[in-house]
C-alpha cells in the first residue's frame, strides 16, 4: 500500500480544496495511488447540503474498512455537520477541519515541519487538467440562509488577499490555463483591504494573456450594477452569471432569509441582458420548502419562464439539522408534490435554455477547447457555454486552445460549431 487516493463530494469549493490537499501529499513526496484498493491514505471530503449528499459518506463507509482494516488511514474532511463528526469519528484514523487541511500531514506524522501558510486558500494547488481552474477567492458564509449548513460546516466569510490570488492567477497562466475561475460562497462579499470583487477582477483582466476570466457564486442582494459594467467592459470576463434566486415567491424568500425580492431580482436580470445580450444567466431553486403552496410554486414557475434561464439547477428541499429552518419549520411538502415541482420546472428551463441556444446560430464566437474524442472537439464558449465541434481534419490540434466557431446547431444544453476561418 502506498500513495493517497482522493474521494471528492460536492460543490466546486471541495474539488479546490481536494487540489490542495493533493499538494500537500505531492510536496511530502506520496503520489496518487492508481486506485482505492493500493491507496495508503484514503481522504472522503464530504458535502453535507443535502442528505443524499451525507448519506453517500456512510455508504462509502461500509467500503472503507476493509481497506482499514488492510492497514490504510481514513482521514475524512470537507462539509461536515456536528453529528456527522460525532457519529462517523469510530471509522476514520482523522477528522480534521477543511481550514486545517494545512496541518494534516504532520497530524499523520508524514511531517513533522509546521506549514508556514496562514490561510489553506494558499497553498499551492495540484492541477490536473491545465484548461480551466477554479481558483478560491472566499470560503465560508455570513448569509445564514435558513435552509443552508455552510455558514455551519464552512463557518464565518473570510477572503484570500488579493495579492495571493493574483500571484497564483499569473503562475497559472504561464502553465497554459485558459479558463480562470473565481470561486467562493457568494463572490460579492469579497474584501480584502480596499480591494473588493470589481477591483480584483479589474485587476486581474489587466493580467497578460489569452484566458476567459468568470466568478461564481453571486448573491442577488449584492449584485451591483456596478459589477455588470465592468462585466461587460473587461474584455476577459465571459458574460455568465449564476445568480441564485431559490424560490419565485417574496414569503418564501422571507423564510429563507435571502434578503431581496423578486422584483429586485428581474431588474438585475434585465439591466445585465441590456448590457450584455449574449449574458448566459444560471440559477438555482429549491422547491418544496417548508409551507410552499401551489401558488408560491406558480410564482417559481412564472419567474422561471420570464427570467429565461439558460440553467438552473432544481433541488428539494432537505431539512439540515442545526439551520434555523430545520428548528422552525416541520418539511410539510410532501416527497411526491416535490418531485412534481421539480419536473415541471425542469420541463420551463428546456424550453427557455432552447430559445436562449438558438439565438446563437449563426454567430461566431470564442471557444476554449477542452477534450476531445474521435469525431469532435468539446469546449465552452466565453459565455460558458458548452459547444461540439466536429473535427474535419485530424491532423489538427485545438486541445486548450482558444479558436473562433461559426455555431450551426442548438440544444437546450449545448450548440454546435464549425470552427470559422
Ligand atoms: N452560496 C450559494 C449556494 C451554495 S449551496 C448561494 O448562496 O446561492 C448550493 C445550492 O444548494 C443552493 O443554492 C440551494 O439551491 C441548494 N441547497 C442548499 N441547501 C439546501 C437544502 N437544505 N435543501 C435543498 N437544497 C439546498
Ligand atoms: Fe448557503 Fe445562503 Fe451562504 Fe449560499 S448565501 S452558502 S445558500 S447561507
Ligand atoms: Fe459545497 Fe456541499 Fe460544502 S455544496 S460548500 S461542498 S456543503
Amino acid at each position: 500500500m502506498s500513495g493517497y487516493y482522493l474521494i471528492v463530494y460536492g460543490c466546486q469549493m471541495n474539488k479546490s480544496d481536494a487540489e490542495r490537499i493533493a499538494s500537500v501529499f505531492e510536496f511530502n513526496k506520496i503520489k496518487p495511488a492508481k486506485n482505492l484498493r493500493e491507496a495508503k491514505y484514503i481522504i472522503v471530503v464530504a458535502c453535507s447540503v443535502r442528505q443524499s449528499a451525507i448519506d453517500r459518506i456512510y455508504g462509502q463507509v461500509k467500503n472503507l474498512l476493509p481497506l482499514k482494516k488492510m492497514g490504510a488511514k481514513l482521514i475524512l474532511t470537507g462539509c461536515l455537520l456536528k453529528k456527522d463528526i460525532v457519529k462517523l469519528n469510530k471509522f476514520f484514523d482523522l477528522i480534521i477541519k477543511i481550514e486545517d487541511i494545512k496541518d494534516f500531514a504532520r497530524k499523520l506524522k508524514i511531517t513533522r515541519k509546521k506549514t508556514t501558510t496562514k490561510n489553506y486558500l494558499d497553498l499551492r494547488p495540484k492541477i490536473k487538467e491545465s484548461t480551466a481552474v477554479y481558483v478560491p477567492i472566499s470560503s465560508g458564509c455570513n448569509n445564514f440562509c435558513s435552509y443552508c449548513v455552510v455558514p455551519y460546516t464552512r463557518g464565518r466569510e473570510y477572503s484570500r488577499s488579493a495579492k495571493f490570488i493574483i500571484k497564483e492567477i499569473k503562475s497559472l497562466i504561464k502553465r497554459g490555463v485558459k479558463d480562470i475561475i473565481l470561486i467562493g460562497q457568494n463572490v460579492n462579499s469579497y474584501k480584502d483591504k480596499k480591494t473588493d470583487l470589481n477591483g480584483l477582477l479589474k485587476k486581474i483582466n489587466t493580467i497578460k494573456g489569452d484566458f476567459f476570466l468568470h466568478f461564481v457564486t453571486n448573491h442577488p442582494k449584492d449584485t451591483s450594477s456596478q459589477l455588470l459594467k465592468t462585466m461587460k467592459t473587461a474584455k476577459k470576463i465571459g458574460h455568465y452569471l449564476h445568480l441564485p434566486v431559490q424560490s419565485g415567491s417574496n414569503r418564501i424568500l422571507k423564510l429563507m432569509n435571502r434578503h431581496y425580492t423578486i422584483s429586485e431580482y428581474k431588474q438585475i436580470i434585465k439591466k445585465a441582458r441590456l448590457l450584455m445580450p449574449d449574458i448566459n444567466i444560471s440559477t438555482d431553486i429549491i422547491v418544496g420548502f417548508p409551507t410552499e403552496t401551489e401558488q408560491d410554486f406558480k410564482l417559481t414557475a412564472a419567474l422561471m419562464r420570464k427570467a429565461r434561464f439558460d440553467m438552473a439547477y432544481i433541488a428539494e428541499y432537505s431539512p439540515r439539522e442545526q439551520t434555523i429552518a430545520y428548528a422552525k419549520f416541520k418539511d410539510n411538502v410532501s416527497p411526491k408534490i416535490k418531485a412534481q415541482r421539480r419536473i415541471i420546472l425542469n420541463e420551463i428551463l428546456k424550453k427557455t435554455a432552447l430559445k436562449n441556444n438558438l439565438k446563437f446560430i449563426g454567430k461566431n464566437l470564442d471557444v476554449l477547447i477542452e477534450k476531445q474524442d474521435k469525431n469532435y472537439f468539446y469546449g465552452r464558449t466565453k459565455n460558458f457555454k458548452e459547444t461540439r465541434i466536429e473535427i474535419n481534419d485530424k491532423r489538427i490540434c485545438w486541445l486548450n486552445k482558444i479558436i473562433k466557431v461559426k455555431i450551426t446547431k442548438a440544444t437546450p444544453w449545448a450548440l454546435e460549431g464549425k470552427p470559422f476561418k
